[in-house]
């Protein structure tokens, strides 16, 4: 049995790339193609997509994961799932999370890939508990939960470790180690693939992003270590802050004992395909060449390639394109005063705005963003490692509320009953109310769309 692969090129490879812009059309003219090649799984819903559909391209994301399913009836579809988060950027409700997880079974996930940014395993729980409950109903639901990787004096290899037993525990059917900044070191990963494989007894993922240029040897490392699955993208999404070329490893293990056992024609209808909306989106500007590139600052500064174009676009719009370096530096200082969160969404985008909040003002923490303070409140969960107690006072104040400890979604109502009659007039199933609960007025708008309603027609204050 060789290493499996799973394709990100309709979700990630889009994520990555062009900011999450592939239409569901688009989707639909390579996925049947994809159903084919023999893969292990396609992510192709969940992180950004969710929130891309409603806010940019006017289409009901529910919509097209049923339209994938049905496109895709032999393969595996996976969805990425920021845990208590779900698909937003803050916690929310239990019931919330439940719901949620029910209907993306329902609609046609299989795959529910479930991580924390900080790796509160108590923020994993409900999101866990949901895919196991679901089961019952949907036998094919897998839950994998990932570990979010980053580098920092407590997390070494002993700490993901420890980390996955734990979630091996929790109920996991498969683990990942979710790389999203592209900073995991060959040696390091099969130092970490091989003890992983000795304490657990959990199917193992390696995804990581080719940022820094170092990510096919990684992965190469990984799969001697005995990785059983890759995450790579359809070559045109491929590559820069992506993941490596599908193809490419298809024929770099071809004939051993990895072999990915592929079907190359396939892939190759479908990259053409691919190829032609990538053209459209670079003469478009929504591909940049700088993201296509190699970038190896990222391995010096720790920080994921999607937060660097973020932080030059905040730059760019105060004028201060200068202080970019500064900034950069500014981020793993920012990081180890709050306890070395790794940075994902929503975390990357909070220690980003502080670092340039932090050299902009030319005082360190003189301003915050709003959550950056109910993270040192406990909002967010558990830091890694210990958060500096001054710098926690010059941003919350001495007379600051108390310290949450407990797990923050236990401090949350629930909700759906109450937002499914709020909005019964525009919510016309749950998916819609699970919508509204992730993202209120931008999904608000996109219903009012949808369904050709203007204000007057439902009664209800937004
Ligand atoms: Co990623």
């Amino acid at each position: 049995m060789g290493v499996k692969i799973v394709d990100t090129a309709l979700r990630d490879g889009s994520q990555s790339l062009i900011a999450t812009r592939l239409t569901t059309d688009e989707i639909l003219q390579v996925a049947p193609l994809l159903d084919k090649a023999g893969y292990h799984a396609l992510e192709v819903w969940g992180g950004a997509t969710f929130d891309a559909c409603l806010r940019f391209l006017d289409e009901d994301p529910w919509e097209r994961l049923r339209a994938i399913r049905k496109a895709c009836p032999n393969t595996k579809l996976q969805m990425l799932f920021r845990g208590q988060n779900i698909l937003g950027y803050h916690h929310y409700p239990d019931d919330i999370v439940d719901k949620f997880v029910e209907k993306s079974l329902e609609n046609g996930i299989d795959v529910i890939r479930v991580f924390d940014a900080l790796n509160d395993v108590r923020n994993l729980k409900s999101a866990v508990d949901a895919v196991k409950r679901w089961k019952e109903k949907f036998p094919r639901a897998e839950c994998q939960i990932a570990l979010s990787y980053t580098t920092s004096p407590v997390h070494t290899v002993d700490y993901y470790v420890d980390l996955a037993r734990k979630v091996e525990v929790m109920g996991a059917d498969s683990l990942c180690i979710k790389d999203m900044a592209g900073v995991l070191l060959p040696e390091t990963a099969y130092e970490l693939i091989t003890r992983l494989k000795k304490e657990t007894s959990l199917p193992i993922e390696l995804h990581s992003h080719c940022t820094g240029g170092i990510c096919q040897m990684t992965y190469l490392r990984a799969i001697e270590a005995g990785v059983d699955i890759i995450d790579c993208a359809l070559s045109p999404f491929s590559g820069g802050t992506s993941q490596p070329s599908t193809e490419s490893f298809n024929y770099a293990l071809k004939g051993t004992k990895y072999d990915p056992m592929l079907d190359s024609d396939l892939l190759d209808q479908a990259a053409n395909k691919l190829e032609k909306f990538k053209q459209k989106y670079l003469k478009n500007g929504t591909l940049k060449v700088k993201a296509l590139g190699v970038n190896p600052n990222i391995l010096k500064y720790q920080v994921p390639g999607g937060m660097l174009s973020n932080l030059m676009s905040q730059l760019d719009k105060q004028g201060a394109m200068d202080k970019y370096e500064e900034v950069l530096k500014e981020v793993p200082r920012v990081r180890k005063d709050l306890g070395y969160p790794p940075l994902v969404t929503p975390l990357s985008q909070m220690v980003g705005t502080q670092a340039v909040m932090n050299v902009i003002t030319g005082e360190r923490y003189k301003m915050s963003p709003k959550e950056i303070k109910d993270y040192l409140l406990g909002k967010y969960g558990q830091a890694p490692a210990a958060i500096d107690e001054e710098v926690r006072e010059k941003i919350l104040g001495k007379d600051h509320p108390e310290i949450i400890t407990c797990r923050p979604a236990d401090l949350l109502a629930p909700e759906f009953e109450e937002l499914k009659k709020k909005y019964k007039k525009i919510a016309k199933c749950d998916e819609d109310v699970l919508s509204i609960a992730l993202f209120e007025n931008v999904a608000i708008d996109f219903l009012k769309r949808k369904y050709g309603l203007v204000a007057e027609e439902f009664n209800v204050s937004l």
